[in-house]
């Protein structure tokens, strides 16, 4: 009987190992190599890939830009998160956990391309009358070609000699098997050559690709991280599953901008965007209550009016530091410098901080607003509704200017906030009508403001 060999394969690079081991000796990552069955047949020759056209050299000044369409999907949102649409021979992956809206969203999408471009929708996970099914929820009339298969060859196949479509979508990335890989199918291998060749013939016959992979439990990609580094844009959806909004951002993108977002609705006929979302993540409880505050965060291109939570208790044994939607290590860091420069002291208490309407943050400007409703909570004080805050808090206690202090400023003013408490480097010199600037340079400034009006 022939033994069946084993390979340990590294979920965040991809690098293979002999040998099991705690971390991986490539990228040095804990826990991340995973066992890997051999198959015992010999791969196949990639002979179809050989049959596309031939690449060809350009000079630089030859390409122009203008040249380069954008295809719209028909929804505005999607196509500022992209950059203004989708280019030609550019390969998209789409991230979320399940049941978060990635089908339904490519879906209407594809429609509206449909109506000008053939487009080939592969799915892995759902047979064609389940797609119907949701073709006819979301009321698409449009006859998109449908194909239900794993297989990447009869793939690639299809598209190359029959179909030839202006884009691809394969649903979903983790359910596609190749010849040309020995491992079993849903590997890391597997997702990894699949993902390789599926891209390759996007690049060589200009189509453009949309690939839907799935996230696993920590929200990072399932598979290794290369797949993020293959593809040319890589957006993720945010928000709870349960919530109606659903928030997608562009965490990689060599067509736009990085960290631009756009707002959706989960509805009864799929999802609808969000024009004017500045607002919508604030809490509509019309009792103010102590441990909450609202900042100016400028995701991307436009301000965001969001609301931070906190709660702080006595804790009973080892005190829990969580964080959603923030950085768990900030938090750490931001409540030291509570203790060294505002006096003010949490290393005997619980403390929970939540980002209101599930959206995720990367920008230090929360510093201040988490310290001042980490504060709130505990002293139980009650920020007024009308007071907003941004500013980035350094170690040695000095409030930090941000970006685009201005914006935020007239986007604060815009909803009617009555007071801003905000970095002096982000004063304006002249003041603003009905909004009142406190500007602070150190935190126990902005502590003693809280505590002398509150
Ligand atoms: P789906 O796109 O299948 O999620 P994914 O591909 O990310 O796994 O979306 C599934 C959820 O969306 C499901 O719970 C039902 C809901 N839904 C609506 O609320 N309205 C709709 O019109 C559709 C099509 C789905
Ligand atoms: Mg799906």
């Amino acid at each position: 009987m022939a033994k069946t060999k084993v390979e340990f394969v590294c979920r965040e690079c991809g690098s293979s190992h002999h040998q099991w081991a705690g971390q991986c000796l490539d990228c040095k990552s804990w826990n991340t190599l995973e066992e890997i069955v051999l198959l015992q047949t010999a791969p196949s020759k990639l002979t179809i890939l050989q049959d596309l056209p031939a690449s060809k050299v350009q000079n630089l000044s030859d390409i122009k830009s203008e040249n380069r369409i954008r295809l719209s999907t028909g929804l505005s949102e999607l196509d500022r998160t992209l950059g203004g649409g989708l280019v030609d021979g550019s390969v998209i992956l789409i991230g979320g956990d399940p049941g978060i809206g990635k089908s339904t969203l490519i879906l209407q999408a594809v429609a509206k391309i449909n109506q000008k471009y053939t487009t080939l929708y592969v799915s892995g996970e759902e047979s064609a009358d389940q797609i119907s099914d949701r073709a006819l929820r979301l009321g698409i009339k449009e006859d998109i070609i449908l194909l239900s298969e794993t297989h990447l060859e009869k793939i690639i196949t299809l598209a190359n000699k029959a179909v030839q479509p202006k884009v691809i979508v394969i649903d979903s990335i983790q359910t596609m098997v190749t010849d040309g890989s020995t491992s079993v199918p849903g590997s890391v291998t597997q997702v990894r050559d699949c993902a390789a060749q599926l891209t390759q013939f996007a690049k060589q016959t200009n189509t453009i690709l949309l690939m839907i992979g799935h996230v696993t439990k920590d929200g990072a990609l399932a598979g290794p991280r290369i797949l993020e580094h293959m593809v040319d844009t890589v957006l993720y959806f945010e928000g709870d599953a349960g919530g109606r909004y659903r928030i997608i951002r562009a965490v990689k993108n060599r067509f736009g901008a990085v960290n631009e977002i756009s707002i959706f609705v989960m509805s009864e006929s799929g999802l609808q965007q969000v024009e004017n979302p500045s607002a919508i993540f604030l809490s509509n409880s019309a009792k103010p209550s102590p441990g909450s505050m609202v900042m100016v965060t400028r995701e991307a291109t436009r301000p965001l009016m969001v609301e931070i939570q906190a709660l702080v208790d006595t804790a009973s044994g080892n005190p829990k530091r969580v964080c959603v939607g923030l950085d768990q290590n900030r938090l750490a860091l931001q409540l030291a410098v509570l203790h060294k420069h505002g006096g003010i002291a949490t290393h005997d208490q619980d403390v929970f901080v939540n980002v209101v309407g599930g959206i995720k943050m990367n920008e230090t400007a929360s510093d201040l607003v988490v310290m001042l409703v980490v504060m709130s909570s505990l002293r139980d004080r009650v920020i007024p509704k009308d007071w907003v805050a941004f500013g980035e808090v350094g170690l040695t206690g000095e409030v930090r200017p941000v970006y685009n202090g201005i914006e935020r400023l007239s986007e604060a003013q815009k909803h009617g906030f009555k007071v801003a408490i905000i970095p002096k480097g982000n004063a304006p010199k002249k003041a603003l009508q009905e909004l009142k600037i406190v500007s602070v340079e150190y935190l126990h400034q902005a502590l003693q403001f809280m505590t002398e009006n509150t």
